[in-house]
Formats: C-alpha cells, structure tokens, sequence
C-alpha cells in the first residue's frame, strides 16, 4: 500500500466535504453528541461506520479483536463509562461478525501466546454454550453461531456494568446484539431477549443502585 495515497484520499476528503458544507469540519470542532456506543471487531473488513452508514460525530467506536467486553478490560470499560455516563448515549451495540478470526481461533487447539488469555474469553462461551454448539454438525454453522453466543455473552457483560444499569433505571436505554455477515455485506439484529436471558441470573449481577429493583431482568 502507497501510504502518501492516504494522505492525497484524506485532500479530497476534506474538499469533498467541504464543497457540501463550508463550515463542515468547524462544526465538528465544536463537541461530540453521538447517540450509539459501538462496540465491533478490529477486522479491516467490518468498517463501523461505513456498514452502518453514520457520519463523523454520529457513533462512539470501540473496536478490538472479536469485539470483546472482557470486564478486566480497562479500554472497554473506560469506553462505556464516558459514552454512556458522559455523552449519554441511549444505545450500546455490541456487533460481532461471520468469519472472525477471533473467534476461529478460539474454536482451535493452539497456543496464540498472549492472545491465549483474550480468547480465552471466546473459550469461556463456548463452555456456557457448549451442548448447543456440539450439536450442531455442520462446522461452519457451529463456528456462526459461536459468533453469535458471543455477541449475546458480550452484551451480557455490558449489562453486568453499574453505568449501564443506571441508565436503564433512568432513561429509554437499549443494548443491541448484531451481526455483520462479511458474505453478504448484511447486518443483522439478533433481537436478543434480555429479559427472558436475564431473568434467572440477574439477581447476581444486579448492584445496589438507588430506585434500580427494575432493571432489565424484570418484565415492565
Ligand atoms: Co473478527
């Protein structure tokens, strides 16, 4: 790749914005409003805000390898604190994506030396999740719905998080959990039902929060 084209990509881009809009770039000077927090794979093909079609200032991104949400995680969890606490976003998407990388290797005996503890953390899913998954015969159909357990474990352990669980006590505050199929070039809602998911183990993860008896577990 011819890094000084990055650099002639990025002229145009300024000038294509601005021929739309003068005071384009002065205007995104002035802060930052965004309504999601996104929290996607660093695969160079899962672009976050070109697949879900938002513009600068639009989406909060986090990306990292199977986007994780390992709670240990000092970036993520930096992450969900000032989105959700400081621009109060109202909606926290964890997507995940087919063909990972990530997670292919986690569903592999081999030493990935210090990726070992990071997916070992895919590892962990698959344990929760394991008599699905060996029921399924078909290896790529096990390996997509491993992406997709894991999505939903990592949407779980957004919730497990004290700002996120004072937002949904004080305002309309959502959790997503997507798929982006590389095949296709679809996203794809899960529509995960964390009512019913949470509804047994709730009572563990629920923190005392003032006013919080009516967090996501309970029905409304
Ligand atoms: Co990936």
């Amino acid at each position: 790749m011819d890094i000084t084209q990055i650099f002639r990509n990025n002229q145009n881009w300024v000038q294509e914005k601005l021929s739309v809009n003068p005071n384009y770039f002065n205007n995104l000077s002035k802060g930052q409003t965004p309504d999601i927090l996104y929290i996607g794979c660093s695969d160079s093909r899962v672009t976050a805000e070109e697949l879900m079609g938002v513009e600068p200032g639009e989406a909060f991104v986090l990306r990292n390898i199977a986007n994780m949400v390992s709670n240990t995680d000092l970036s993520v969890m930096s992450v969900i604190d000032y989105a959700v606490t400081h621009l109060k976003v109202n909606h926290v998407i964890v997507c995940g994506h087919y063909y990972c990388g990530g997670v292919q290797a986690a569903m592999k005996s081999a030493d990935m030396g210090i990726l070992n503890p990071w997916l070992r953390n895919i590892r962990d899913v698959y344990r929760m999740h394991k008599d699905e998954l060996n029921s399924i015969d078909n290896e790529e159909q096990r390996y997509k719905r491993l992406v997709e357990l894991n999505v939903q474990e990592q949407c779980i352990n957004v919730i497990k998080t004290a700002e996120v669980q004072r937002a949904y006590r004080d305002r309309e505050f959502t959790v997503h959990g997507w798929v982006f199929d590389v095949k296709s070039g679809k996203l794809i809602d899960l529509n995960i039902d964390f009512v019913k998911l949470l509804e047994n183990i709730m009572e563990i993860y629920r923190l005392d929060l003032d006013g919080a008896e009516n967090l996501v577990a309970k029905p409304v």
